[in-house]
């Protein structure tokens, strides 16, 4: 039985958030961005959504899939190592799969590494055998484990993994690394990456059936606009008709040209660009005739 089916029907959405740590602030940012905002509660533990019916609960990131899986919360902002180890532990106990990542979000990059004491010469994943591995992801650990075919002992720690070297209650350690400096400052070395991660959003398998559906799906929209507009330029200029054609070959990449009337024999034209504009691209338009060209930032597309 899944709890989407035996919940009763709801018209708000409920995003779980993490409420203070990395992924904190991008977040909020970023659904504000997709035009949400919010009364804060006096517990700060709900916020209630004034501009759309869409609620945040800052919670504790690991608390997050949990809350997807129980139905309490529709949709969450969360690293893909947490969402794949708590998905991992699910399938390990023999439970359906009860949420899935919908979007990257391009931010809290990190990687899940095997990390050894700076003094090992590392040969190899078969150095690892016999070994005993501190990490506060078991489930992902022990898949790889037993994908490179090493029998190893994995000691599950919630915290403070990056000192169980030295503490002698493991030989390494797997953790996450963002920066490596928690690595560095324990004399830890990373050898191998088991997992490439950053914030996702994530949501329930299987779809919602009330008005909570619509508000997602426009939600969805947003956030693929804003993604979309990141790497998109406006470029405006004007030229002379006689160079346009030479210049629409210039920008391949660019939708096709607007044309406005210009001045005299001029014509004034804008492209909106999907790739780079290097300072060396936009020289080679002006020695084709472009004139007068200025590159805008594209905040929001709702193509
Ligand atoms: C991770 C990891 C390290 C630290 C590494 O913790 O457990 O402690 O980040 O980052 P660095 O390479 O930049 O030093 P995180 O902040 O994700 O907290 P959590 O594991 O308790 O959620
Ligand atoms: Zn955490």
């Amino acid at each position: 039985m899944s709890a989407s089916t035996s919940a009763p029907a709801r018209d708000r959405l409920r995003i779980a958030i993490q409420k203070s740590g990395r992924l904190a602030d991008p977040a909020r940012s970023l659904l504000a961005a997709c035009g949400l905002s919010w009364r804060q509660s006096r517990d700060k533990l709900f916020c209630f959504g004034e501009s759309l019916p869409v609620d945040l609960l800052l919670v504790r990131d690991d608390d997050i899939p949990g809350l997807i899986a129980d139905g309490v919360c529709d949709l969450g902002v969360v690293g893909l190592n947490e969402l794949d180890e708590q998905a991992k532990a699910r399938r390990r106990i023999g439970l359906a799969d009860a949420y899935q990542p919908l979007r990257g979000l391009g931010f809290g990059q990190c990687r899940l590494m095997i990390a050894v004491p700076d003094e090992w010469e590392w040969q190899g994943v078969q150095q690892l055998v016999g070994k005993r591995i501190a990490t506060s992801y078991p489930a992902i650990l022990a898949a790889w484990l037993k994908e490179k075919n090493v029998d190893a002992q994995v000691v599950e720690l919630s915290g403070s993994v990056e000192i169980a070297p030295k503490l002698g209650t493991a030989d390494l350690i797997c953790d996450l690394v963002s920066s490596g400096a928690t690595l560095a400052a324990n004399q830890l070395r990373p050898v191998e990456t088991l997992l490439d991660s950053e914030a996702v959003l994530a949501g329930p398998v299987h779809e919602l059936d009330d008005a909570r559906a619509g508000l997602m799906a426009m939600l969805l929209r947003r956030l693929d606009g804003l993604t979309r507009a990141q790497d998109r330029k406006l470029l405006m200029f004007s030229a002379e008709e006689a160079h346009v054609d030479e210049l629409a070959r210039l920008l391949p990449d660019a939708e096709p040209l607007l044309r406005l009337p210009g001045q005299g024999s001029a014509v004034r034209l804008q492209a909106m660009c999907n790739g780079a504009l290097s300072w060396q691209r936009l020289e080679e338009l002006e020695r084709a005739g472009a004139q007068e060209l200025m590159v805008l930032a594209v905040e929001k597309s709702l193509a």
